[in-house]
């Protein structure tokens, strides 16, 4: 991660697994992110224990609940970067797999990333993004439909 850098980074599912060995990761860099936010379902629960030790010895590190949080945090500045983590494997076969396994993984895979995706942006941020990319934007963009950072998002 040596030429890695940003200021706030968000990662999902990161009392375990892969989303705890990245926010260590990020705490461990020479040039840590100013802002490490580590989201958790149940930040009560035994296995969130040791990222709880880990906030205790960072404070850079934030165990949040709720994205709004963030927000408070970041104080409008935006978050650089979201690591969508968190989610479940369900192995199982043609013959063995059910109604509620698929539903599961696909609420917990597909729906709960896409809402997590909707980080709060502020109106400063929206107007500063659209005043930014209306400069830029010619005829070949007509009938695009252009997101706030200047990316034709297809439709
Ligand atoms: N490890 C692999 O080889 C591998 C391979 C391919 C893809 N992946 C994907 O990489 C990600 C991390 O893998 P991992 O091995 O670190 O998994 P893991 O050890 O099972 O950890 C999964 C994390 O996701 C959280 N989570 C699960 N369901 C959730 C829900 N409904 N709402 C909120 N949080 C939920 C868990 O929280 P709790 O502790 O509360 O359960 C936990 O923090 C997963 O999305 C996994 O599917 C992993």
């Amino acid at each position: 991660m040596a030429g890695f850098n940003v200021r706030s980074v968000l990662v999902t599912g990161a009392n375990r697994g892969i989303g705890l060995g990245l926010v260590k990761q990020f705490l461990g860099k020479s040039n840590p992110p100013e802002w490490v936010f580590a989201t958790c379902r149940d930040p009560e629960a035994e296995r969130v224990q040791e990222l709880k030790t880990l906030a205790s010895r960072h404070p850079n590190l934030a165990i949040v609940a709720l994205a709004t949080r963030v927000e408070e945090h970041l104080k409008g500045s935006g978050l650089n970067l979201l690591i969508n983590n968190a989610g479940v494997v369900k192995l199982s076969t043609l013959e063995s797999e059910t109604p509620e396994n698929m539903s599961l993984v696909y609420t917990t895979n597909v729906t709960g990333p896409l809402l997590v995706s909707q980080a709060p942006l502020t109106v400063d941020m929206s107007v500063r993004g659209i005043l930014n990319v209306l400069p830029t934007l010619s005829k070949k963009e007509n009938g695009a439909f252009v997101s706030w950072e200047g990316k034709v998002l297809p439709w």
